[in-house]
C-alpha cells in the first residue's frame, strides 16, 4: 500500500513580468525559463520529496519534453507508469508577476489521451493506499479511478483544480477534497449551493464529501471534517517569489504526511497536523522559482517547522 498519483505532466514555459498583462496589453518579460510542471507531476514529486513512496500514472508525448519530464521523475525516485503517445507533451504558458502571483494557460496535449485505463494502470490503482488526483486529465478517467480505488478501500483525495463541473458519482467516491477558495465557491454554485465565505463553504462542501481542505494562500488553510468544527491552519509568513505549484506542493506533502500516519498505525488520520506539514512545504516552495524545482525535501520541511513554532 502506498501513494498513487494519477494526473498531468507539463513542460512549463515561464515568463517573468512586472504585472500580468490584461486583455489587449503587450508587456516585455524580464526573463524566460522552462521547468518540469503539471499538477500531477508536481504532486507526485512533492509526495516523494516529502518522504513517501509514490507511483505516478501519466501520459506524455514521444518528444523531447516527454523524455525530459520522465527523466526528472525517475531521478526523484517516483515510480512512473507512463504512456508515450503521439500527441505532444502538455505545455503550460505561465506568467509570474513581481508579486509572485501567476496566470497559467495549459495545452493538455498528451494528458488528454489518459483515457480508458489499461489493465496495468487499474492494477496500480487497486493497490493504492491513497489515490491523489487533479483535473488536468479527462474527468471520466478521474471518475473511473476514484470508483476503483474507493471500492478497493483506498483513501481517495481529489484536488479539484482546474475546477470544472463534477458528477455527483465522482464526488461520492472522494474521501478528501482539496480546493482553493475560488474552486470551493464554483463547486458549490454548480450544485446549487451558495457561499461567499470560506468557512461556510467548507461546511457546505461536507454535504458532498466527508472531509475538505480549503487552501487560502497567505491566510492558511481550513480543515473541515464531518462531525467536527472547522479548524484554521495558519500559513507561515514568507516572501513569495513564485507561487506556481504551491498548491501542488501542499497536496503532495499532505498525502505523504497522511501515509506516514497510516504506516505508524494510526486508525484516525489527523488532517490538521498533516496540513501543517503541507503548509510548511508550500511556504518553502513559494520562495523559489518554478514548480518542480521549488519543491522541498523532507529534511528541509522538518528544519523549517523546527524553526517556526507558530
Ligand atoms: O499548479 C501548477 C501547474 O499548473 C503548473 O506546473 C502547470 O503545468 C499547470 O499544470
Ligand atoms: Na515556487
Amino acid at each position: 500500500m502506498s501513494i498513487v498519483v494519477l494526473g498531468s505532466a507539463n513542460l512549463d514555459l515561464v515568463y517573468r513580468v512586472q504585472n500580468i498583462p490584461g486583455p489587449g496589453e503587450t508587456v516585455l518579460a524580464a526573463s524566460r525559463a522552462s521547468h518540469p510542471g503539471g499538477k500531477g507531476n508536481n504532486q507526485a514529486t512533492a509526495a516523494v520529496r516529502a518522504g513517501a513512496a509514490a507511483s505516478f500514472i501519466v501520459s506524455v508525448g514521444q518528444d523531447e519534453a516527454g523524455a525530459m519530464l520522465l527523466d526528472g521523475l525517475e531521478s526523484d525516485g517516483v515510480r512512473v507508469s507512463a504512456r508515450r503517445v503521439t500527441e505532444p507533451t502538455g505545455t503550460a504558458l505561465i506568467t509570474v508577476a513581481d508579486s509572485g502571483e501567476n496566470s497559467i494557460v495549459v495545452d493538455s496535449g498528451a494528458n488528454s489521451l489518459l483515457a480508458e485505463l489499461t489493465e496495468t494502470e487499474l492494477g496500480i490503482i487497486e493497490e493504492a493506499g491513497i489515490l491523489l488526483m487533479q483535473l488536468e486529465v479527462p474527468v471520466e478517467t478521474v471518475g473511473r479511478a476514484a470508483a476503483v480505488a474507493h471500492a478497493a478501500g483506498a483513501l481517495v483525495v481529489l484536488n479539484a483544480a482546474p475546477i470544472r463541473e463534477l458528477e455527483a458519482e465522482l464526488l461520492a467516491a472522494v474521501d478528501l477534497l482539496i480546493v482553493n477558495e475560488h474552486e470551493a465557491f464554483r463547486l458549490l454554485a454548480d450544485t446549487g449551493l451558495q457561499a461567499t465565505e470560506a468557512t461556510v463553504a467548507a461546511e457546505l462542501l461536507l454535504e458532498l464529501v466527508p472531509a475538505v481542505i480549503i487552501t487560502l494562500g497567505a491566510a492558511g488553510a481550513l480543515v473541515a471534517e464531518r462531525g467536527k468544527s472547522v479548524r484554521t491552519v495558519p500559513a507561515f509568513e514568507v516572501t513569495a517569489v513564485d507561487t506556481t505549484g504551491a498548491g501542488d506542493t501542499f497536496c503532495g506533502a499532505l498525502v505523504a504526511a497522511l501515509e506516514a500516519q497510516r504506516e505508524a498505525g494510526a486508525n484516525d488520520l489527523e488532517l490538521e497536523s498533516a496540513a501543517r506539514f503541507a503548509s510548511a512545504a508550500a511556504a518553502i516552495s513559494v520562495q523559489r522559482a518554478g514548480a518542480v524545482p521549488s519543491i522541498p525535501g523532507r529534511q528541509e520541511i522538518e528544519d523549517f517547522l523546527g524553526h517556526r513554532q507558530s
